[in-house]
């Protein structure tokens, strides 16, 4: 073994590398006294070593490392500041490296502390200027003991033989997250982020490095490395942003995995994406799982809701570490199960986050008529959430709105410091898409959409507010009057946005064939994600497909009770100049599911009249079409 101890001058090389030799039984080597004496007295003088002072040293250094693996091994220390020297030392592919990293004034302290040596402390500045980030090996703080330094340095080492559980690409937000939910939940991890020089150096390095506690992780910017340290069949998680990246890690990753491997997408990816790519590792003989993960970076880290779709076998891989890392369900049961074939995985997760988006928009709307419409204050506001959120309306994002609604900043409430402009990545649009490529009324939802879009446009609000002289009208009744008509048609508004959700997913799924098992997709979502909520409990515990959504037990009554508070509010609103495109597109979406006799008797007549389109009647059950001359001429 092989094993070279890097780091500026000062953080304790030759005392790891000695603790080394000795616990692994090989010789020690000191890259100091490999130095010529020219260097030595140049160093010693208190001036830096130049690259072509260091070249002969490196080459003897190299030698002596290819000699001494012939002869079992050896530890070397050596400052190896720069990759370009790492380069050179790395004589063989077994050869491991430790780096020894730390704060200036810690090392600082240790060097004024030490004798006998012929670096000048104030060197250290100039070589801390040219350290760089290592591409290979292992970060190994110096804060801890030197036994403690030396437990940890061994512990790398002993990882380097043992092949890990799982892969994770991509060390954002995310996927540092779920690797640090699989590590603490007993599952083996190695971490890999690319390298891009100056923008992303040493990250999955810095993951290690700042979570000690997690033993079983090791970190690779070498994409090959980082393969080759999985056990096999090899199963990797890849949390990159969706899109072109997914397809450019799969180019790379395909010709240097085997058959049996799994690759997952943990990402927000489309999911006809999605099916193109379980098709395309099939066609390797891997498999492919396009996986929704809900609950962002806490719930990442301490139990997401997890919808993996695709190859089942696949699945079958990686059931029991996903259920370890899953939140759980009221009753103990992991918030993860296998979706179904192709993207449905993504399709779900596509859906959820369309529910999330109406449901969202249906609080804004809320918390804004009743700041500026019922002149109430956001402590007031957050009150009559957390109030709600006490009972059966319970959810996630009814309590994050109660509480940002309190979050103060320099004494202000930081809310009214936000620019009012909604983000968006894609989920809602494209559940809008496939809405309306599979003839779903999407109306509700697809409103939310549409108000982060009007959002956006600040500059042309601000000018027309000014040309059309708006201004938001306080409501004559009193709040205590209306808080209960609020309340039930904030209740239905949030079932339509649920219904209109179920639906697309039932329509998609019968079309495909997918089969998907709608109690249980309602079960996973009932912890773990953005729209877990006592609702989801009571879809999850109710809906059977021969039940319409409307009719679930519990819903039905809602939908009775509150159609006419819905509607009142919304006639209260856009009178006053609010806006509540989602709370109005979703009355308007339930009246027209509900009307027996509508009006498309009249465009079926003006279709007719201008462009003899036909049209059936109701006093023929044959279904026949009929055209009538309209006119005269
Ligand atoms: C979740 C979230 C998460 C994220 C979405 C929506 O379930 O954890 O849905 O996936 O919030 O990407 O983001 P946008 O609002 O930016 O579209």
């Amino acid at each position: 073994m092989l094993v070279v101890v890097t780091g500026v001058s000062g953080t304790g090389k030759t005392t790891l590398g000695l603790g080394l030799s000795q616990a692994l039984g090989i010789p020690f080597l000191d890259a100091d006294d490999f130095h010529p004496p020219a260097n030595i007295e140049k160093m010693s003088s208190g001036e830096p070593l130049t690259d072509a002072d260091r070249q002969p040293w490196l080459a003897s250094l190299a030698a002596k490392l290819l000699e001494m693996e012939g002869k079992g091994g050896a530890v070397l220390a050596c400052s190896a500041l720069k990759n370009a020297y790492r380069e050179q030392l790395q004589v063989s592919e077994s050869l491991r490296w430790i780096h020894l990293v730390g704060d200036r004034d810690l090392i600082w302290q240790r060097m004024l502390a030490r004798q006998n040596h012929y670096m000048k402390a104030r060197l250290l500045d100039s070589q801390l200027a040219i350290w760089e980030q290592p591409r290979v090996g292992h970060l190994v703080a110096i804060s801890g003991t030197p036994a403690q330094v030396l437990e940890v340095s061994l512990h790398y080492l002993k990882m380097q033989d043992m092949k890990m559980n799982m892969g994770v690409i991509g060390m954002g937000v995310m996927g540092k997250s779920l690797a640090l939910n699989l590590a603490e939940n007993g599952v083996s991890v190695s971490l890999y982020n690319r390298f891009v020089a100056g923008k992303e150096e040493g990250i999955a390095q810095k993951v290690l490095l700042e979570n000690p506690e997690f033993t079983q992780m090791a970190a690779f910017e070498d994409l090959a490395a980082f393969v080759a340290s999985l056990a096999t069949p090899r199963r990797i998680l890849m949390m990159i942003p969706a899109g072109a990246a997914i397809d450019a890690q799969l180019d790379a990753l395909i010709p240097i995995l085997e058959k049996d491997d799994l690759v997952i997408d943990g990402g927000n990816s489309f999911y006809l994406d999605s099916d193109r790519r379980v098709n395309r590792l099939k066609e390797v003989g891997m498999h492919f799982l396009p996986m929704g993960v809900s609950g962002g970076e806490e719930g990442a880290r301490k139990g997401p809701s997890i919808m993996p779709g695709g190859n089942a076998e696949g699945y079958a891989m990686v059931a029991d570490f996903l259920g370890r890392i899953s939140a759980k369900d009221k009753d103990g049961k992991p918030c993860v199960t296998y979706v179904g074939p192709g993207g449905s995985g993504h399709f779900i997760k596509m859906v959820h986050n369309s529910i999330e988006y109406g449901e969202m928009q249906v609080l804004a709307e809320l918390v804004h008529f009743l700041r500026f419409g019922f002149g109430c204050t956001a402590a007031q506001v957050s009150a009559i959430l957390s109030d709600w959120g006490k009972g059966e309306l319970k959810s996630f994002l009814l309590e994050i709105t109660a509480d940002l609604l309190l979050f103060k900043e320099g004494g202000e409430l930081l809310l009214d410091k936000i620019l009012d402009q909604a983000g968006q990545k894609g989920t809602g649009a494209w559940s809008l898409t496939t809405a309306l490529e599979y003839g779903i009324p999407y109306s509700p939802l697809a409103e939310a959409v549409n108000a982060r879009g009007v959002s956006g446009e600040k500059a042309m609000r601000l000018s027309f507010s000014k040309t059309f002289q708006h201004e938001f009208q306080k409501v004559e009744g009193s709040l205590e009057a209306w808080l209960p008509k609020i309340k039930e048609a904030y209740a239905l508004a949030r079932i339509i946005n649920h219904e209109v959700g179920f639906r697309l997913m039932k329509m998609v799924s019968d079309t495909k064939g997918w089969g998907l098992n709608f109690n249980e997709i309602a079960r996973i979502w009932t912890n773990g994600c953005i729209i877990r909520s006592g609702l989801m409990e009571r879809i999850s515990a109710n809906y059977a497909d021969q039940v319409a959504f409307f009719e679930i037990p519990g819903v039905k009554e809602q939908v009775i009770s509150g159609r006419k508070a819905l509607a009142e509010l919304v006639g209260l609103g856009v009178t006053n100049g609010f806006a509540l495109p989602v709370m109005s597109a979703g009355i308007n979406y339930l009246l027209g599911r509900i009307t027996a006799d509508s009006s498309a008797s009249v465009i079926q007549a003006q279709r007719d009249y201008f462009g003899a389109h036909t049209y059936q009647r109701k006093d023929d059950p044959s279904g026949k079409f009929y055209h009538t001359q309209w006119t005269n001429s």
